[in-house]
């Protein structure tokens, strides 16, 4: 059993990037909503507990709390932000609106005698995000930090191992974040460096040899990062037991279909590929509504997997690719569905299986990657970006067809192409058909073809984005290409919208 930082999740955005960056300082995390009773913290027994930051006022009768106790049960606690604030009111200080709001990048000065502050440079900048902070600390507190506009940007009573920062030590901008988060776990919580992915491997690959003993497995195979991973996985964990579908649905990029077969058919295991391009583009026909073609895919999607599976009967368990983020409980209310967005492999509970198998469900997407490459897997599969269950379909506006999806793909993959050979830094990038046909010049022809959208943008949780900067030359180069290498196309456009207002798919 690993030692455990607990993170406790009171609406921060950066709650994630907490948990990833004490698990690259090699200790194991995990991230609970503020509302965890401290029974259930008992239980679960952490080496030290990390409050995040949070939108609201700590005054504020709607703000999220924690039972008042935690602060003194004996565990380290380090409080970020909302969490120092919360820190500071629970235990008797004052906080009050900032007579000027920090955001972005601040020079602070830290008294390095502070146990958190060891061995950093005094001077430092860091990321600050608040318009609350605390004007009168507990007693028991001292000052660690300050800044022009905050006289209190850090406090500590080292006595009770009780640390807080107003600042994101978790955030790239902070210069020595990563260093004062490594004293918070090994200097002031003693933690062992125990957990790394070598180790979470191979107890994952005997938990699953002792759950499946010698019965079948069935994965859903989509192709995508984290089936990929969870099938090598697998793959080395009980060999040949494993049966992975892949249902080919016709609405793969270029190439990826065949790369997936090529990668699995090699692989010691039992590689299945259902070829349904035809069936499911039939579905589509005359279909341009976007919801009703999510439906339709999604629909013939589990009926072509359920089909192929059946015919392993003997197959007791079904395995997914279920991440850590995919779990989270979080502190933040509920949000509007904007998208039915499914996920290939996401199948329904009728299904009569014995039991579900997810060893990747404590692993953040960055683990997952570098344990894809412990395992082996190549380089276009680990780095995949993300493509979304219902594939090209939800990139062709309109009617879907065959000849609509060769031209995509063929668009597509100039635009990912150009786009990492030039370096440039995106998330998700990747070409969009258009419904629009617009008139061009061609020698001395005139053309009526259609128009591609180029979308790239930048983000960290694809909740939000920006669209991505990407430079003229390299735009006009994708422009210059897919004109001319791609029939049909005479016309591209740069889409330089946000999400929100627009959303990163165009459907
Ligand atoms: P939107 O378009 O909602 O997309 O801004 C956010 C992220 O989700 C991906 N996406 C999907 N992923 N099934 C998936 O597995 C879906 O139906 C689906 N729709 C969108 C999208 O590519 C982006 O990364």
């Amino acid at each position: 059993m690993n030692q455990t930082a607990l993170i406790l999740d009171f609406g921060g955005q950066y709650k994630d990037l907490i948990a990833r960056r004490v698990r690259e300082l090699n200790v194991h995390s995990i991230i609970r909503p503020n509302t965890i009773s401290l029974q259930e913290i008992k239980k679960i027994n952490p080496l030290g507990i990390i409050l995040t930051g949070g939108p609201k006022s700590v005054y504020r009768p709607d703000a999220p709390q924690c039972d008042k106790d935690l602060f003194s049960l004996g565990y380290p606690i380090l409080g970020i932000c909302y969490g120092m604030q919360l820190m500071c009111y629970d235990m008797g200080g004052c906080v009050s609106p900032c007579a000027k709001s920090e955001y972005g990048t601040v020079k602070i000065n830290l008294n390095t005698d502070c146990p958190l502050f060891d061995g950093i440079n005094p001077q430092q900048t860091v990321l600050m995000s608040h318009t609350d902070q605390v004007t009168r600390m507990p007693y028991s507190f001292t000052n660690a930090a300050y800044t022009d506009n905050c006289k209190i940007a850090a406090m500590a009573d080292i006595n009770n191992k009780l640390y807080a920062v107003q600042f994101h030590p978790e955030a790239e901008n902070t210069t020595d974040g990563i260093k004062i988060l490594e004293n918070f776990l090994y200097k002031i919580c003693g933690a062992n460096g125990d957990y790394n992915i070598k180790d979470y491997l191979q107890t994952q690959i005997n938990q699953v040899r002792t759950k499946a003993g010698n019965e079948k497995v069935i994965l859903g195979l989509s192709g995508g990062v984290d089936s990929s991973v969870c099938a090598a996985l697998l793959s080395k964990a009980i060999g040949k037991n494993l049966i992975c579908i892949f249902v080919d649905h016709g609405l793969m990029r270029k190439n990826e279909a065949e790369e997936i077969k090529k990668t699995f058919s090699e692989r010691d295991l039992q590689f299945v590929c259902v070829d349904a391009a035809e069936r499911f583009l039939s579905e589509l026909k005359g279909v341009t509504d976007p919801e009703e073609k999510r439906k339709i895919i999604g629909k013939e999607f589990v009926e072509v997997f359920q089909t192929q599976a059946a015919k392993y009967d003997d197959a007791k368990f079904l395995a997914q690719g279920t991440i850590y983020p995919d779990i989270i409980e979080s502190g933040s209310g509920k949000t509007a569905t904007i998208k039915s967005h499914h996920n290939v492999g996401g199948l329904p509970e009728t299904m009569r299986f014995e039991g579900l198998i997810e060893p990747l469900k404590g692993l953040f997407k960055d683990e997952v990657r570098r344990l894809g490459a412990l395992l082996g897997l190549p380089e276009n599969i680990i780095n995949r970006q993300p493509f979304p269950g219902p594939g090209l379909a939800i990139r062709i506006i309109g009617e879907v067809t065959k000849e609509k999806l060769d031209l995509l793909r063929d668009a597509d993959l100039i635009v990912r192409e150009e786009i990492i050979n030039s370096n440039v830094k995106a998330d998700q990038y990747f070409a969009v058909l258009t419904d629009i046909k617009s008139v061009g010049v061609m020698g001395d022809d005139r053309t009526y073809e259609y128009t591609i959208a180029v979308r790239a943008v930048s983000t960290t949780d694809f909740m939000t984005c920006e669209y991505a900067p990407v430079p003229h030359d390299v735009l006009a180069k994708i422009s210059a290409r897919i004109t001319n290498e791609v029939k049909g196309v005479n016309r591209v456009v740069y889409d330089i919208t946000g999400k929100p207002p627009a959303t990163i798919e165009w459907l």
